[in-house]
């Protein structure tokens, strides 16, 4: 078989057999097929497509190009979630305790952020001591004794994905629901649980900026899904604002104990609501959704959610005190308010350049190698349909220096845009596809 001649099958609009994408994959992973020829095929695909057949195979060759996670070890059915990013999303940090506390197993590997898009692994980071990299004895052994623990991704889960993913960020290839389809699934499916929930965001903030898009890449992965077995469900969530109150990392984290003790804002406590629900649904610990919405209300404000994110925090070796006191945490030493320019409504507060000004603050990283300040971030006063008199803050920056404030400051500014009429509203999740 030659590269050469799979490319070219592509790029007339041929359908890739099995064998082929096997081919494709291991050549990928061993370093045989060169990455200017991966490259030509990842365009041929954005152009040409893939059928489900050839997406559903691609997604388990890149899952068995490395190592995979058998979760047979854990008792009870195990839950995953995925969120495809965005701004002010803490949902992971409050869904995952909440589930586990109505009694839902959850072996979650999660991400760093990068770009505008925060990362639950450097959330969790801001908590002093906590361990995010633990080996597999110590992973199964949270999970088996607390019902969740939630880690970085290991090095070698799908490294056939992690390459091509290199590669179609710098050659304009990221942008295809075949490949973005079967990027995601295969470390889900590679991370073992038995079901899938996915948060497939829609809107500014979002890789899919529309609808339709965001519901096309939802319907592939949850086929990829039952393909594979693992049955998924993928919510579609609105992500043209910021979620919440609070963007940065230890910012976050005292907006994710906030709403475990029931006192969260009503947009993220809303969205929690359902996301938990649909856990505890797959997770079949209640019969139908209504119950689930019931338990994962309930565990939101009896405390149980909150006690459970402190025993999973103290057994990933965190200091759960800062969990029950947040005043302990430190956030950055320069704190400046951003006044509204204008009365009026907001009809804009657009949540990738909102997330860029708390980039500009320290709160995510440039590059992959970025340093992060944990103690950075925004706390948003006003979102996207509030209305506001000129002069009343818009929100507070946190960050180590009053020069990254002000080059925030206009950052934010500029996400902002008002009205004399309140814009359209639309519901946080827009849709559920099974
Ligand atoms: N996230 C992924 O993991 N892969 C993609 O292709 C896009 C988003």
């Amino acid at each position: 078989m030659r590269m050469v001649d799979l490319i070219r099958k592509k790029r007339q609009g041929g359908i890739l057999s099995d064998e082929e994408i096997d081919f494709i994959v291991r050549g990928c992973t061993d370093g045989s097929v060169p990455d200017y020829q991966l490259s030509a095929l990842m365009m041929a695909v954005c152009f040409q497509g893939m059928t489900k057949e050839e997406t559903v195979r691609l997604t388990l060759a890149m899952a068995e190009s490395g190592d995979t996670v058998d979760l047979s070890e854990i008792d009870g059915i195990t839950v995953d979630k995925h969120s495809t990013g965005g701004v002010g999303d803490k949902t992971s940090l409050v869904i995952v305790p909440v589930a586990a506390a109505c009694g839902v197993k959850i072996a979650k590997m999660s991400g760093r952020g990068l770009g505008h898009t925060g990362g639950t692994v450097d959330k969790m980071e801001s908590i002093p001591g906590m361990q995010t990299a633990l080996d597999k004895k110590a992973f199964f052994d949270v999970v088996n004794r607390v019902g969740c623990a939630v880690i970085g991704q290991s090095g070698n889960l799908c490294p056939a994905d992690k390459k091509l993913y290199a590669l179609r960020d710098v050659t304009a290839t990221v942008d295809s629901i075949p490949l973005i389809a079967s990027s995601i699934m295969s470390k889900k499916i590679a991370a073992g649980s038995d079901r899938i929930l996915l948060d497939v965001k829609t809107g500014s903030g979002a890789f899919m900026k529309t609808q339709e898009k965001a519901e096309a890449l939802a319907r592939e992965m949850v086929e990829i899904g039952a393909g594979a077995g693992r049955k998924t469900v993928a919510l579609i969530t609105d992500m043209d604002r910021p979620l919440g109150h609070a963007i940065g990392n230890a910012l976050e984290i005292i907006e994710v104990c906030e709403t475990l003790n029931g006192r969260g804002p009503e947009d993220l406590t809303a969205e929690c609501v359902e996301l938990a629900a649909n856990m505890i649904y797959l997770g079949e610990k209640a019969a139908d959704m209504e119950t689930a919405r019931r338990m994962a209300k309930t565990a939101m404000t009896d405390g149980s959610a909150f006690e459970k994110l402190c025993e999973m925090v103290t057994a990933q070796g965190g200091d759960a005190s800062y969990l029950r006191d947040t005043g302990k945490f430190t956030l950055g030493k320069v704190q400046r308010q951003v006044l509204s320019p204008e009365s009026g409504y907001i009809l804009r507060a657009h949540a990738e350049q909102i997330g860029s000004a708390s980039v500009l603050l320290g709160a995510g990283r440039e590059t992959k190698d970025s340093e992060i300040d944990f103690g950075a971030g925004i706390i948003l006063h006003k979102n996207k349909g509030d209305l506001v008199k000129a002069g009343e803050p818009l929100a507070t920056l946190y960050a180590e220096s009053e020069g990254k404030c002000l080059q925030a400051e206009k950052a934010l500014l500029a996400a902002y845009a008002f009205g004399e009429k309140a814009p359209q509203g639309h519901p946080l999740v827009l849709a559920r596809i099974e």
